[in-house]
């Protein structure tokens, strides 16, 4: 049912959202590859059953789904973890780069559960993750803006570096804010964008195409009046 993301040489396209109008609409355009939520995006939305709200994402869109656990100790990401992957077989677990996550996400990693490696904003913490057998490093881009650090510098780094040692761990570039965070990370190599379906939209969007098409249509007109 997983849909495998490294064996293309394109980005892939994620939604960062637990909405599930949006996810549907997203899905209708036949190019999303998977989904990552995570507690904040759970919670904005009405829905207070977490589990329903996570087996739906799963039935719509057939990819990676990433769901984070909501604990700060080793064992408890661990047995929530092993629960979590029981609600869809498309469920990846993202486990954040603290110590005990580093931990969790090594012993996760060896029973064959795949783990999503977020809140990234370091070259270490992408390596030590890749160690530990992380299928997904997720570096938030536009968190490290914020402070004034180059987030998609970082994921250029990480995308040389896991080269350089031949790692099979896909780097997911988050916290996207605006289209051309997306361009930047397909040209850093990044394998997926996570992107919000407004930055979606805006993906596809131009101006001079709109302008066009509404020209043509009028042009039609004319010649079809005659
Ligand atoms: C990624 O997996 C995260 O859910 C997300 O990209 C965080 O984005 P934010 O910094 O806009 O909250």
């Amino acid at each position: 049912m997983i849909i495998a993301t490294g064996d293309e040489v394109n980005m892939h396209i994620f939604l960062d959202t637990a909405n599930i109008d949006q996810i549907r609409q997203a899905a209708k355009l036949g190019i999303i590859s998977g989904v990552t939520t995570n507690p904040s995006l759970v919670s904005k939305e009405k829905a207070t059953n977490y589990e329903a709200t996570i087996k739906e994402i799963c039935s719509i869109i057939h990819g990676p789904v990433s769901v984070e656990v909501i604990a700060e100790e080793t064992q408890d990401m661990i047995k929530q973890a092993r629960d979590i992957v029981t609600w869809a077989p498309n469920v990846v677990i993202k486990i954040p780069a603290t110590v005990a996550g580093l931990e969790a996400t090594s012993i996760l990693s060896k029973e064959g559960i795949r783990v999503n490696f977020t809140l990234c904003f370091s070259l270490n913490q992408a390596l030590l993750g890749a160690r530990a057998g992380a299928a997904y490093v997720s570096p938030f881009v536009g968190r490290l803006d914020d402070i004034g650090d180059n987030g998609m510098q970082l994921v250029k780094d990480i995308v040389g570096v896991y080269e350089h040692y031949h790692l099979s761990t896909e780097v997911i570039a988050a916290s996207i804010r605006h289209p051309q965070h997306c361009v930047e990370a397909a040209k850093a190599g990044a394998h997926i964008a996570t992107v919000p379906y407004s930055v979606l939209i805006q993906m596809i969007q131009h101006p001079l195409t709109d302008i066009g098409v509404t020209r043509f249509l009028s042009d039609w007109k004319r010649i079809s009046q005659k």
